[in-house]
């Protein structure tokens, strides 16, 4: 027991190998690949803020031009947040009263439009905003008859005439949605969104948000950038784990130009304690989810700046290798989830979901390093070289965890 070390019952470790020495469980975590949508976009998973998990449907310009404004400010922009994303009640109830130049199968019907009273200097003077300070718009919108909130349009049918006014107004992103879908069933509905976008003109990130419904890991990948493998996040500890085991399913589908999608940060919100969003942070970084923030970064606490701060996590979740970190050992309630990383390196999740101490034992085989490999662990939840455990590390198979009263 020499060495034995107390953690808190979540750690993000990065092991630093002196040569890769992967074994093929590692290696097998890169198998199932797909055709990945050709806009060049998405080559790691991206990175912002959408304004529902704090917002929902108060939103304005004012707002978003905070937000901007605040993403410039903390620092966030530059560790890699870019994406500014209005969600859903950010449109007019009807479309407007032209007839759009743009039709074909319809006829009669107008152009999606900004809400007059909530965002009054329109969509292209917030992109031009927002570009201004080197960031990029996101929009919202449904492959269904109307939006989940049911009080602006979806774009069923109207895909090539919306991709052109999101086009127009300089939009970089789009989060599409699934309600008021007709009973059609997903993947003609996204195909008809992803082909619009590719003829647009304007290379725009498409996200599928089909909720998981129908499998979308197997078939998206040449449809978008992102797809939802799961129902929304809720604010709380047992929302945000389940979704991560639910999401861990497809890892092998996710790769440069195609991740999977376990739905918005809830970092700063409210309902977890500082520890949970550091793990929920951490999690979402392993599994190379879109880092997207869900909170109000202008009004954000020092705690969850230094969350969503901290370039080592942030630096896993953006490796150019790109491979979905995933459950490789479980033993009761003591799991360890590890991917490898560029450089030979990995990163190492050791987490105890119970509520008792516990140790954890993480074999090197699983992590995908063969046995006589001797490495360097970090700490990248504390930022720390992690000095105290270095002689047990080197005891190659055995890791001693125990969780501690932080
Ligand atoms: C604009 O948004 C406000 C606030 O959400 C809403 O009350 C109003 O009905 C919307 N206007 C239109 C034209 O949709
Ligand atoms: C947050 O950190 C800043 C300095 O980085 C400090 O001035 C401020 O007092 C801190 N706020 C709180 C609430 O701790
Ligand atoms: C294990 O890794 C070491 C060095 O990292 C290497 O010399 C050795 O050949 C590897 N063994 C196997 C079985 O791959």
């Amino acid at each position: 027991m020499a060495g034995k070390v107390t953690f808190c019952a979540f750690v993000l470790v990065l092991l630093s190998t002196l040569a890769a020495a992967i074994s093929p469980s590692a290696r097998s975590s890169t198998v199932a690949r797909r055709a990945a949508l050709e806009n060049g976009l998405g080559r790691t998973p991206q990175m912002g803020w959408n304004s529902w998990n704090h917002f929902h449907r108060n939103i304005n310009e004012e707002i978003i031009r905070q937000i901007a404004d605040a993403m410039v400010d903390t620092g966030l922009a530059k560790l890699g947040y870019e994406y500014i994303n209005i969600d859903d009640y950010g449109a007019a109830y009807d479309r407007d009263s032209q007839l759009s130049k743009w039709q074909h199968n319809h006829i009669c019907r107008g152009n999606l439009a900004a809400n007059a009273s909530t965002f009054p200097s329109g969509v292209t003077a917030l992109a031009d905003y927002v570009h201004g300070k080197g960031l990029k718009l996101g929009i919202y919108s449904d492959a269904g008859t109307r939006t989940c909130g049911k009080l602006m349009p979806g774009s069923l049918g109207y895909e090539d005439q919306d991709v052109k006014t999101f086009a127009s107004w300089g939009i970089d992103y789009l989060k599409y949605d699934n309600c008021n879908n007709q009973g059609i069933s997903p993947q003609p509905r996204y195909d008809a969104m992803s082909k619009a976008l590719l003829n647009s003109g304007r290379n725009i990130f498409f996200s599928l948000c089909e909720w998981g419904v129908d499998d979308p890991a197997t078939w998206a990948g040449g449809v978008g950038n992102s797809w939802r493998t799961t129902g929304d996040i809720k604010d709380t500890w047992a929302s945000m784990t389940a979704i991560a085991d639910k999401n861990d399913k497809w890892a092998s589908y996710a790769g440069p130009g195609g991740w999977n999608d376990p739905d918005m940060l809830e970092v700063g919100n409210g309902g977890m304690t500082t520890e949970e969003y550091r793990s929920h942070f951490s999690l979402w970084a392993l599994m190379k989810a879109p880092l997207l923030i869900g909170c109000d970064i202008h009004s954000m606490s020092n705690e969850t700046k230094e969350i969503l701060s901290n370039r080592n996590v942030i630096a896993v979740n953006q490796d150019g290798l790109g491979v979905q970190g995933h459950k490789v050992q479980q033993d009761g309630e003591q799991e360890v989830w590890a991917c490898p990383l560029t450089g030979g390196r990995f990163a190492v999740v050791l987490w105890n979901r119970g509520s008792a101490q516990a140790s954890i034992t993480a074999s090197w085989w699983s992590i995908g390093l063969n046995a006589s490999t001797v490495v360097d662990a970090h700490d990248l939840g504390q930022m720390r070289l992690y000095q105290p455990c270095k002689e047990n590390w080197r005891k190659q198979w055995i890791l001693m965890l125990a969780r501690c009263m932080c």
